[in-house]
């Protein structure tokens, strides 16, 4: 389902339910019929009327409202996705043990729709050994409990527990109504991954670049601290893209520097993925004034490139001489005969795994959707289906942890 119908939005009590208001804003705007399910406390933060004018619908806390139309039953038949932000630690208890004393427990309780949790709480509470047991409970039932920022709190403290900004719990929560539960299929591992377009100097002011965005690095960087994995991201220019939430992030401009921060990585990395479009060329000398027409012309038509390093490569070669055991996925953005020449490039460059897409008639670049296949050294093809950068970045790493196994 590309888009969900009938989304709830459960509020439950917490600071954060404020931000639950853009949330509904969110869906809302994408044509999504939403029905805000807000726990009595919830009340508390933010009142009914503003949930009933953001949505347009009914707001009932209780199972006892209108009980003709069965509510406490139907909210939750009818749902195709259930995001619950701000959840507290007392909802997320109340859903692990499965109670119904509230109209957005027994929606819960009733629905078989995907079921999204956005947890904000005190550090405290978050790392409590109950809330731990809890949310292992909810996720090994296929409930997608989203990882919460880190970050400051309500108080002076800072620590995970912090709400994910409303417009990434939208994101995520559409990607599970698309792909399934997110999962926890990279918990424990050291992921290094390079996004974004590198630019090679010219002189002060202009510079060899190219038209990455750093979307879909950024998106499979978001999408692994979701599940579980230490993220670091190696990012060259991207659009005024937000960082990726629960990522490290470094940034780099030219494909020499963006080597020496991978490189620099690499040992401690499990899995090393390579998104950025890295400029295959730099010009041979740069210069520290500007170029002027008229005074530099020879220089300004005839600039003269020098090949970078491929950065790729360099990685594989690492791990021949044993200074990196990660698993090595690259990119290939092509626009003839896509999945031959895929194929050639995968093995020129010995990487475990390749991402190749068509560029062709300027799809891909700076776009918000993408799809391609992912070669394996093994010869397997998986095909990408075509989505926006997080559900193709949530296929791509089911595939990957597939091949892993
Ligand atoms: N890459 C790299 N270093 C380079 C060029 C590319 O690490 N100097 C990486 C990219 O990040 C990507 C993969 O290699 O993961 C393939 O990039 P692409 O530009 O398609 O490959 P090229 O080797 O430059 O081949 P082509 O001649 O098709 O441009």
């Amino acid at each position: 389902m590309t888009q969900p119908r009938n989304v709830v939005v459960g509020v439950s009590g917490g600071i954060a339910a404020y931000k639950a208001c853009h949330l509904v804003r969110d869906f809302k705007e994408r044509g999504d019929d939403v029905r805000v399910v807000p726990t009595p406390s919830a009340l508390n933060f933010v009142g009914a009327a503003t949930f009933e004018a953001l949505s347009g619908n009914p707001v009932d806390t209780g199972v006892f409202t209108r009980v003709d139309e069965v509510q406490h039953v139907r909210v939750g038949q009818e749902a195709d996705l259930i995001v619950v932000a701000p959840a507290t630690a007392d909802v997320i208890a109340r859903i692990a043990a499965g109670r119904a004393d509230d109209l957005l427990t027994a929606t819960v309780l009733v629905a078989t729709c995907p079921v999204v949790l956005a947890p904000a709480m005190h550090t405290e509470m978050w790392l409590n050994a109950a809330t731990r047991a809890n949310v292992d409970t909810l996720r090994s039932r296929g409930l997608t409990v989203l990882e919460p920022a880190h970050g400051r709190l309500t108080g002076k403290d800072s620590g995970p527990g912090r709400l994910l900004e409303p417009a990434q719990i939208a994101e995520l929560a559409r990607t599970v109504a698309e792909v399934g539960p997110l999962g926890r299929g990279l918990e424990g591992e050291r992921v290094l991954i390079s996004a974004g377009g590198t630019q090679e100097n010219i002189d002060p002011v202009r510079f060899i670049g190219n038209r990455s965005s750093g979307r879909q690095g950024f998106a499979l960087a978001e999408l692994a601290a979701q599940k579980g994995a230490q993220v670091t991201v190696v990012a060259g220019d991207t659009d005024e893209l937000s960082a990726p939430a629960g990522a490290e992030i470094v940034r780099v401009r030219s494909t020499r520097d963006l080597e020496a921060e991978m490189n620099a990585r690499a040992t401690e990395a499990d899995i090393i993925i390579m998104a950025a479009a890295v400029s295959d060329f730099r010009p041979a000398a740069e210069a520290n004034s500007k170029l002027k027409k008229g005074v530099d012309t020879d220089a300004l038509s005839r600039i003269e490139l020098v090949e970078n390093p491929d950065v790729l490569r360099g990685l594989v070669d690492k791990r021949r001489a044993g200074e990196t055991n990660a698993t090595i996925v690259g990119f290939a953005a092509e626009t003839d005969d896509v999945l031959v020449n895929g194929r050639k490039k995968l093995e020129r460059k010995g990487a475990d795994m390749l991402m190749v897409n068509s560029v062709a008639g300027g799809a891909v670049f700076g776009q918000p959707s993408n799809s391609g296949w992912l070669l394996g050294a093994d010869g397997s093809v998986a095909e990408i289906a075509e989505g926006p950068k997080q559900v193709v970045a949530a296929r791509m790493w089911q595939a990957i942890e597939a091949q892993e196994r």
